[in-house]
């Protein structure tokens, strides 16, 4: 049984990709601080998987107690690094925050990676690298733009000292996985989305006020130049996404890879907008969703959808999930972790 170190194991990826790591044949060690999760999520795995996985309360930033999980387990065959922080408004109030996080704890593991032999990295990235991109949907070749936040350019910048550092240790291999936008939980509901923070992401911001955590949401603009004016999109299903990682770990260890250094778009491939993705989730929970119209919020991109070919061609992966399943499992989860049901 190969051992995966997953840092951000008990956040809402990093949780969804344990139990599709799990479920085929991987042994998995967290390290996770929680300052955005909690270890609860390890109950939830435990309860879908039957097994318990074992979490350590690192920072990353901190080399040393970082170092010392590599030292206690000197028989992990691949990373998955998902552990960062990702709110693009707060990335906007904090950059040195985000620069810190995002940066150091990247730093530490590629030099963990070298001092204990690790050869394989998955590497957490995301459509933002590509800011306004001039054409859709974007593949993994369409050119880099201007970041539009701090947190999109920690994911440049993540990607860019991963190719540096690649470039000279020709023995360790990565994989960047650019995510379009997960949303969703597991069909158990078990696990989910369940942020410390308050939620800023479109799908819990649905759930949140369909629940009645908040008296309304609001959709940020309706005049962009897209089909009905709000932005456009590419929601994946984050069961899919996680079965992304298992695919590309799995291809790593098989030695598949034509270099050391691949990137693969992770995304449905179809654009939804944020009025159509309100109405996939009035017409799964026959519920109204109290819902204004807004200013734009700083730092959104326009549309954005991936061009996936690749990823299915390569990898074998094929999302199978729809924005009505989204909608449907992550009411499910929202109901059964606030225990209201509506
Ligand atoms: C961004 C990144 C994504 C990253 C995510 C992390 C881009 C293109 N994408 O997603 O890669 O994983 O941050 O957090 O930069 N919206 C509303 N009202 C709300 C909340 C959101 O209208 O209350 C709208 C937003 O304006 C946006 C869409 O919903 O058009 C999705 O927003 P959100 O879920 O926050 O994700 P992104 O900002 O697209």
């Amino acid at each position: 049984m190969k051992k995966v170190l997953v840092t951000g194991g008990c956040g809402y990826i990093g949780s969804h990709t344990i139990v599709d790591l799990i479920e085929n044949g991987y042994e998995v060690v967290s390290i996770d601080n929680l300052s955005n999760s909690s270890d609860d999520a390890l109950d939830g795995i435990e309860k879908i998987t039957g097994k318990r996985v074992k979490n350590y309360k690192v920072n990353l930033v901190d080399r040393s107690s970082t170092f010392d999980v590599f030292e206690e387990h000197p028989d992990i065959a691949g990373i998955i690094h998902f552990a960062a922080l990702k709110a693009v408004g707060e990335s906007v109030e904090k950059p040195l925050w985000y620069f810190e996080n995002n940066l150091i704890g990247m730093i530490n593991i590629l030099k963990a990676m070298d001092t204990f032999n690790v050869p394989h990295l998955i590497f957490s990235s995301s459509c933002s690298v590509y800011g306004n991109a001039d054409s859709l949907p974007v593949t993994e070749d369409t050119p880099l733009k201007e970041a539009e936040s701090p947190y999109a350019r920690t994911k440049q910048m993540c990607e860019q000292i991963i190719e540096d550092t690649l470039h000279h240790y020709t023995q360790l291999n990565a994989i960047l996985l650019r995510y379009f936008n997960p949303a969703g939980a597991h069909e158990s509901a078990l696990i989910g989305e369940s942020p410390v923070n308050k939620a800023n992401n479109l799908v819990p911001v649905i759930t949140e006020t369909a629940i009645g955590k908040r008296d309304k949401m609001t959709v940020f603009g309706d005049d962009y130049d897209t089909r009905d004016g709000s932005c456009v999109r590419d929601y994946i299903h984050v069961m899919d996404l996680a079965n992304a990682h298992t695919k590309a770990l799995d291809y790593l260890l098989s030695e598949k890879n034509e270099s050391n250094l691949e990137v693969f778009n992770i995304g449905i491939g179809e654009g939804v907008s944020v009025l159509e993705a309100v109405k996939a989730f009035e017409k799964v929970t026959g519920l109204q969703l109290n819902y204004e119209i807004g200013p734009r919020r700083a730092g959104d991109v326009v549309a954005i959808y991936a061009n996936k070919e690749k990823t299915e061609r390569v990898l074998g992966w094929e999302p199978s999930r729809s924005i009505e399943d989204i909608m449907q499992t992550a009411w499910a989860w929202e109901q059964k972790r606030t225990g209201v049901e509506i």
